[in-house]
């Protein structure tokens, strides 16, 4: 994450200063400038902040008309946010396993695709994009929707395009683990200007009393409040303009490790959907022993299989199907009968069972982690 300091502490000021925090009123300018400015870094017609990642997400499903009935592919290895997120508007969450590049494997995805599945959300994991021209290719010969969750890859570069505008709509959080760091945010992207209406009357009840001109024939209807203030708004602004500086270092640091890395016989590099705009490091090990071997021994970061409520087995809410009122289920109104068990995505298990992201250490120099990096491929 990019850090968070004086000039974030000069924005939010100016934004008191002004007198003015709510975003929708005389003079409200700072988020509606990140939002033009952010859509224009990445090539996204329209940008929405909201006040979290999981929020885009709901947000964006709204928009796309995702409901009771509708099956939502999922990656087994996301944030449980992901799966939740259908939940909420009526829809439910059907698991995908992924592949080694830890993220959605396209050739499951179209094993689980069944008469209701309406939309996919492939998740950009630890900053690694998804094969979005193959996840892309499958959608439109079915006819999904696809809504990227860009919320571990803002500003990362997919080829020619960015995670989060590939899509027919994208998702980014900009809370306090994420590339642009605000404490608590997000934002939904997109292309369509009928989504990004009624995305945006989503998030603010139905904004029944703003009076926007762009609406494109779109009707208004009941939504949540899912606004940001201004300060966010300012404080995103000084975050925008670190993130391509951060995730160039990344870069750089990446390349430098991962060369080291490769020799290992230990172990392989994890492969990577755009290894030339590759930000992101992990490694796969032979076996989980080996792996659990590595984390302790040899001090490498992070085994994935540890890391909480990002793995499908303890999403306990989900695999429970668990709502807060038996009546507002969306399991209740699926089309078929929807299971879920602790196995169900072995080949998913079996992956972060054996593999450990790698901490680029940008705070430490370039010697200082080629070293540790030898340290741990011999
Ligand atoms: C992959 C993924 N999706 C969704 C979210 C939800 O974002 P937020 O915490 O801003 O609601 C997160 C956040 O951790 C995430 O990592």
């Amino acid at each position: 994450m990019p850090d968070m300091g004086f000039r974030e502490w000069i924005a939010a000021g100016q934004a008191i200063a002004d007198g003015q925090l709510m975003r929708y009123a005389d003079k409200a300018h700072y988020t509606a400038r990140f939002e033009r400015e952010l859509g224009e870094h990445v090539g996204a017609k329209h940008v929405l902040t909201v006040n979290s990642g999981t929020s885009a997400l709901i947000a964006a499903l709204a928009a796309a008309g995702i409901g009771p009935g509708d099956e939502v592919l999922v990656p087994a290895y996301t944030w449980m946010a992901t799966a939740a997120a259908p939940v909420q508007v009526g829809a439910v969450p059907v698991l995908v396993d992924i592949n080694e590049t830890l993220t959605i494997d396209p050739e499951d995805i179209r094993r689980k695709i069944t008469p209701y599945t309406r939309a996919i959300i492939p998740v950009h994991m630890v900053n690694a994009p998804c094969d979005m021209d193959a996840i892309m290719a499958i959608a439109r010969e079915h006819n999904l929707i696809v809504i990227e969750d860009a919320c571990q890859s803002g500003g990362v570069r997919y080829k020619d395009r960015y995670c989060g505008a590939i899509g027919d709509l994208g998702a980014y959080s900009f809370n306090k683990m994420k590339n642009m760091n605000i404490g608590e945010g997000g934002a939904v992207l997109t292309n369509d200007d009928a989504f990004f209406v009624r995305a945006r009357s989503y998030h603010d009840l139905g904004a029944m009393v703003r009076g926007h001109e762009d609406n494109f024939n779109e009707k208004e209807f009941v939504g949540f409040n899912m606004k940001v203030t201004e300060i966010q708004g300012a404080m995103l602004r000084v975050q925008l303009k670190k993130v391509q500086p951060l995730l160039k270092r990344m870069q750089k640091r990446r390349a430098m490790l991962a060369e080291i890395l490769s020799q290992s016989p230990h172990f392989k590099v994890t492969p990577h959907n755009d290894p030339a705009n590759a930000v992101s490091l992990s490694i796969l090990a032979p076996t989980r022993e080996a792996a659990i071997e590595l984390t302790q021994r040899r001090g490498v970061w992070n085994r994935l299989r540890d890391s909480s409520k990002h793995v499908y087995t303890n999403w306990e809410p989900i695999l429970a199907k668990r709502t807060f009122h038996p009546r507002m289920n969306a399991w209740a109104w699926a089309k078929r009968p929807i299971d879920y068990s602790l196995d169900m995505c072995a080949r998913t298990l079996d992956i972060l069972d054996r593999t450990c992201v790698i901490n680029l250490g940008l705070r430490y120099p370039d010697p200082v982690m080629a070293w540790i990096a030898k340290k741990i491929a011999l």
